[in-house]
């Protein structure tokens, strides 16, 4: 039985370490240069006992041979923050719910597909699924609706939902020039007005400086096409437009509205279209997650009805 005496020494001996863990720097970024690992360890660890703490972070210094980790990585974007995924099935995705859920935040994940959205979710218990087609506004009306009544409170929306058609001009047709339109202005307008009117409806959580934020996720075409891009450039723009017109509109009434302008992404699927020099400079899905997750923040609530150019390293 361990006396009341070594008990104290022992939680001395633990506070020491911990408080040691608190003055090391992040040496361990050099050894793991990967943001969402150390926001993951760091998650996990806020909510350990310092017991705990101590005997993950003797595991985790053994197995690393790192110095330490840095505090400041303690704390995670999301305070059980709602969010709405729209896309997030697509080639890019993935990651982005990854990153949301690790930043702590509770998911309503949407696809027109149940099995699709039941997919995605698996293995992530903030997350539900959900159906919706977003071309339809009482698709999104409801997606808005169901997620208020599952979470209470909407604090951001996350679009990257869409789909387009590649054409050169001069060979499209009007029904071309439609299906972008749908495809893309559309089903951000739908999402993003169900979204906004539940936003205004709803308080400031306390100590917010936004009501909600609104991220949609657009592309380089829409400032700068390439050959066959044109018409899916116009698309992306007038979505540009959308949601600095949001941002211009409620601004004043805590709305954040931000666009995020994509290059090419290092998908799996793009290893098929970019050649390795372009795949090599391309953004990876795990940055525009972090791209995202930080928009659709409460920490990014000063940029508002901004065109955020996510383009990596590309030079061209
Ligand atoms: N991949 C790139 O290199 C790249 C580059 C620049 C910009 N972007 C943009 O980034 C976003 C994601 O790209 P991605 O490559 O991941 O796209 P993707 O693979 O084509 O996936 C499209 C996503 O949109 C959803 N979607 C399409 N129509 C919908 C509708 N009517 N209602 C609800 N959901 C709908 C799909 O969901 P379900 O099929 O499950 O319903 C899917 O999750 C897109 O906006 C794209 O234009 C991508």
């Amino acid at each position: 039985m361990p006396t009341a005496c070594d008990e104290a020494a022992e939680e001395r001996r633990g506070r020491a370490v911990i408080r040691q863990v608190e003055r090391l720097r992040v040496v361990y970024a050099r050894e793991f240069d990967d943001r969402l690992a150390r926001h993951r360890v760091c998650a996990r660890l806020a909510k350990r006992s310092d017991r705990q703490i101590l005997e993950i972070w003797s595991v985790f210094h053994r197995s690393a041979g790192l110095v330490g980790w840095s505090p400041e990585f303690r704390g995670v974007l999301f305070e059980n923050d709602v969010v709405i995924l729209a896309g997030g099935t697509g080639r890019v995705g993935g990651a982005t719910l990854r990153t949301l859920h690790d930043q702590g935040a509770r998911l309503a994940v949407a696809s027109r597909r149940r099995e699709s959205a039941e997919q995605l979710c698996a293995g992530f218990p903030n997350a539900i699924p959900m159906v919706a087609d977003l071309a339809d506004s009482q698709s999104a009306d409801t997606l808005v609706a169901d997620t208020l009544k599952q979470f209470g409170r909407i604090d951001a929306i996350v679009n990257m939902a869409g789909r387009g058609k590649f054409v050169p001009i001069v060979d499209s047709t009007t029904d071309d020039l439609r299906l972008n339109l749908d495809g893309f202005v559309i089903t951000a307008y739908n999402l993003a007005l169900a979204g906004l009117r539940a936003m205004l409806r709803q308080d400031y959580r306390d100590g917010r400086r936004s009501r909600g934020h609104i991220v949609t996720v657009t592309a380089g075409s829409s400032k700068d096409p390439q050959p066959r891009f044109g018409l899916f450039g116009a698309a992306k723009a007038a979505v540009n437009t959308l949601m600095r017109g949001i941002a211009r509109e409620h601004k004043g009434d805590g709305i954040v509205a931000n666009a995020v302008v994509l290059g090419g992404v290092a998908t799996e699927a793009a290893r098929s279209y970019l050649d390795a020099q372009d795949f090599a400079k391309a953004a990876s899905p795990d940055e525009v997650a972090r791209v995202l997750a930080f928009l659709a923040s409460s920490a990014s609530d000063g940029i508002n009805g901004e065109l955020i150019d996510l383009n990596a390293r590309e030079t061209e």
